[in-house]
């Protein structure tokens, strides 16, 4: 496959979206709505995880990967630096490079003087930190042709229309496959292996192991209360979208591993009984009762290893830091 070696004139933020970046967003503000009315008048409540990420969350979940006692971001880092190479022997130079939660790309864009992508695709919910980080990347790597692609992937991955069909390298960082539920990550990881027609092509992906209590449930409840802020930020997200009037401060963020099920569980609980309106409903959350906001599942490499291998990656290579705090993937 050819690199495209022409320079192009850097057009400008505006032009830039108009050519190189999709909107594949449906608006379901409605159902959405809906949705989030629902989990919040069910027992047990919930709330979606997409509500912790406004700019605020954005900002917090900045911060928790900085915390001392969330391993996975810096683990993961390490991983990728000592195995740099061998990693990018397994995916290959001159491929699409097709980044799932690309955020403000800068995982991906470490990438990039390893595997040498011929063309870059940053997918993301959100365009605000995606636009400005694709707009400069286009500019630093002239011969990259770098796009974007706008959509909730997490409904369905739909990538067909935005991608050359030529070998592509899925990356999938920072076990965010752990937010899924072990059903639905296996049918993420199939959706991947689809889009994945070619010789070449294949996922690189970062997960999350089991590990002793402890620890894992300190990286969902740090001492700084970061985490118990970007938990309780839903509230507040919550409060714009459907006008309702939770007081954030009024629930305790509750973090723990569910070992039956290897997930670290997140919930708002009241501290004390609370009535709020919901669409007009009064709804009461007697005192203790929880919210549930997320799961984040938690895999032995075994267990990762043979749901890629279920999901069609015959090749599987495992790269661990000496303590097996984190694991990182190539399925092909
Ligand atoms: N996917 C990562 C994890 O589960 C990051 C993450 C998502 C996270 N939501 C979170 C971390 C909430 C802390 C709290 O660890």
């Amino acid at each position: 496959m050819a690199v495209n070696v022409t320079r192009r004139e850097h057009p400008g933020e505006a032009g830039f979206v108009a050519e190189r970046i999709r909107d594949r967003r449906t608006d379901d503000s409605a159902s959405e709505r809906r949705a989030l009315v629902a989990g919040l008048l069910s027992a047990p409540a919930s709330i979606a995880p997409k509500y912790f990420y406004d700019a605020r969350g954005v900002r917090l979940f900045d911060a928790i990967c900085e915390l001392p006692e969330y391993y996975p971001t810096r683990t993961e880092a390490a991983i990728f630096a000592r195995y740099r190479e061998d990693i990018a022997a397994a995916a290959g130079n001159d491929r699409e490079f097709v980044d799932l939660g690309a955020g403000d790309c800068a995982k991906a864009a470490q990438w990039f003087p390893f595997v040498m992508p011929w063309r870059y695709v940053g997918v993301d919910i959100a365009p605000d930190a995606l636009v400005p980080a694709l707009s400069r990347l286009a500019a630093t790597y002239p011969a990259i042709d770098v796009c974007g692609v706008l959509t909730d992937f997490t409904h369905g991955l739909e990538l067909g229309r935005d991608l050359s069909g030529d070998a592509a390298t899925f990356f999938y960082p920072g076990s965010s496959i752990g937010n899924f539920t072990p059903i639905e990550a296996a049918r993420f990881l199939h959706a991947i292996r689809r889009h994945c027609r070619r010789d070449g092509s294949g996922v690189l992906i970062g997960v999350d192991t089991k590990k002793d209590r402890a620890r894992l449930e300190a990286a969902y409840d740090d001492a700084a209360g970061v985490t118990a802020a970007f938990n309780r930020n839903a509230l507040a997200h919550v409060n714009r979208v459907l006008g309702t009037r939770f007081a954030p401060d009024a629930f305790a963020h509750v973090a723990f591993y569910n070992e039956r099920d290897s997930r670290i569980e997140m919930h708002l609980e009241a501290r004390t009984a609370q009535t709020i309106v919901v669409d007009g409903i009064a709804r009461t959350f007697a005192a203790g009762e929880r919210i549930h906001t997320e799961n984040s599942y938690k895999y032995a490499p075994d267990e990762f290893t043979a749901m890629l291998e279920r999901a069609g990656f015959a090749h599987v290579q495992c790269w661990q830091d000496d303590a097996g705090d984190f694991a990182v993937y190539y399925g092909a």
